[in-house]
């Protein structure tokens, strides 16, 4: 069966380190998804966990590629940085885990808990990532008959 084509498609760049324009590229998604008249709940789920992984390109790496793909039904988002790369990935979803520096911290990041948030707010999510190389996520999100 062929894929169906998406109704919304968005590349966007992050930048690592840039807090000036973090966040921007998920709040372009809730946008998106607004206006396209999604529930607000699965919108919600969306955007929180696009902008934990938007979050974490910025702090923890040098630089990442947004891309998502909005369905009638579904949404597909993927982000690919390069960057340290995670080289234990069941330590990094303990939640209060975070290799986040002071500096990082005083700004109110690095808690711990963005990896958890993604995996809770999402119905998919695909992780591969190389030490060294950097990391890609993968996750997606159905419309369910309950509307979120
Ligand atoms: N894209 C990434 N590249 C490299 N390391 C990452 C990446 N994402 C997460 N990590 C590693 O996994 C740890 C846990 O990530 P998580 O998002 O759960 O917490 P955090 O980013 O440290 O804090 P918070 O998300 O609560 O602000 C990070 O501290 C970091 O060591
Ligand atoms: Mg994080």
């Amino acid at each position: 069966m062929p894929e169906e084509h998406p109704l919304i498609e968005m590349e966007r760049e992050i930048a690592g380190g840039d807090f000036q324009r973090a966040g921007d590229v998920s709040s372009e998604l809730k946008n998106i998804l607004q206006r396209a008249g999604f529930p607000p709940a699965f919108n919600r789920r969306v955007v929180i966990a696009s902008y934990e992984a938007e979050m974490n390109v910025v702090i923890h790496a040098y630089r990442g590629v947004f891309r998502a793909r909005v369905y009638s039904d579904r949404v597909h988002v993927e982000i690919d940085d390069q960057g340290p790369g995670i080289p234990d990935l069941e330590l990094a979803f303990q939640e209060g885990y975070s290799t986040a520096p002071p500096h990082i911290r005083e700004m109110g990041f690095g808690a711990g808990y963005g990896l958890s948030n993604m995996k809770k707010c999402s119905d998919v999510l695909v992780i591969d990532t190389r030490v060294q190389e950097g990391t890609k996520v993968v996750m997606d999100f159905f419309l369910s008959p309950s509307n979120s």
